[in-house]
């Protein structure tokens, strides 16, 4: 790991990060307590990943360290130096356009509240990455940890295999 220990001028707790977020370089102190949504969300207000239980239970704060998806709520946001972190902001094109999941999950009506969308994104796009969008049980599987209160999760699965299915 790359980030030093604070000196005496400062808190034993802190720790220098460095990493990237969004292909963005960022650099700043952390209390070695903090996790990474809360450094995302409180501090660099990236506010795409979503706080649903804060304990590594529902999957809305799911994000990619480099490329593989994590739920920052219980990665210590020091653990992420010399990373790319990427967010659901980080998903669309350079021009705006949407990520073919994005645009499949409107298609296929993959969301009511949208609170848990931003983790699903990014667990679905993880999930596409690895191989583990064969089949609806498949994709059930390899995202069941990202929960859906308002149970979308028929075209989550939709919007998961039709990509999957563009990619073949
Ligand atoms: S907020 Fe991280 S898993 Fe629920
Ligand atoms: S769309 Fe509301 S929690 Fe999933």
């Amino acid at each position: 790991m790359a980030a030093t220990a604070s000196t005496a001028a400062g808190s034993t707790h802190e720790l220098d990060l460095a990493c990237t977020v969004n292909g963005e370089p960022v650099r700043l102190r952390v209390d070695t307590r903090e996790s990474l949504l809360d450094v995302l969300r409180e501090r660099l207000g990236v506010t795409g990943p979503k706080k649903g239980c804060d304990h590594g239970q529902c999957g809305a704060c799911t994000v990619h360290l480099d490329g593989r998806r994590v739920v920052s709520c219980l990665t210590p946001a020091v653990q992420v130096t010399g990373a790319d972190v990427t967010t659901v902001e980080g998903v669309a094109g350079p021009g705006g356009e949407l990520h073919p999941l994005q645009q499949a999950f409107i298609d296929h009506d993959a969301l009511q509240c949208g609170y848990c969308t931003p983790g699903q994104l990014m667990s679905g796009l993880a999930c596409l990455a690895e191989g583990h969008a064969e089949d609806d049980d498949e994709v059930r599987e390899y995202m069941s940890g990202n929960l859906c209160r308002c149970g979308a999760y028929a075209g989550i699965v939709a919007a998961v295999r039709a990509v999957a299915e563009q990619g073949r």
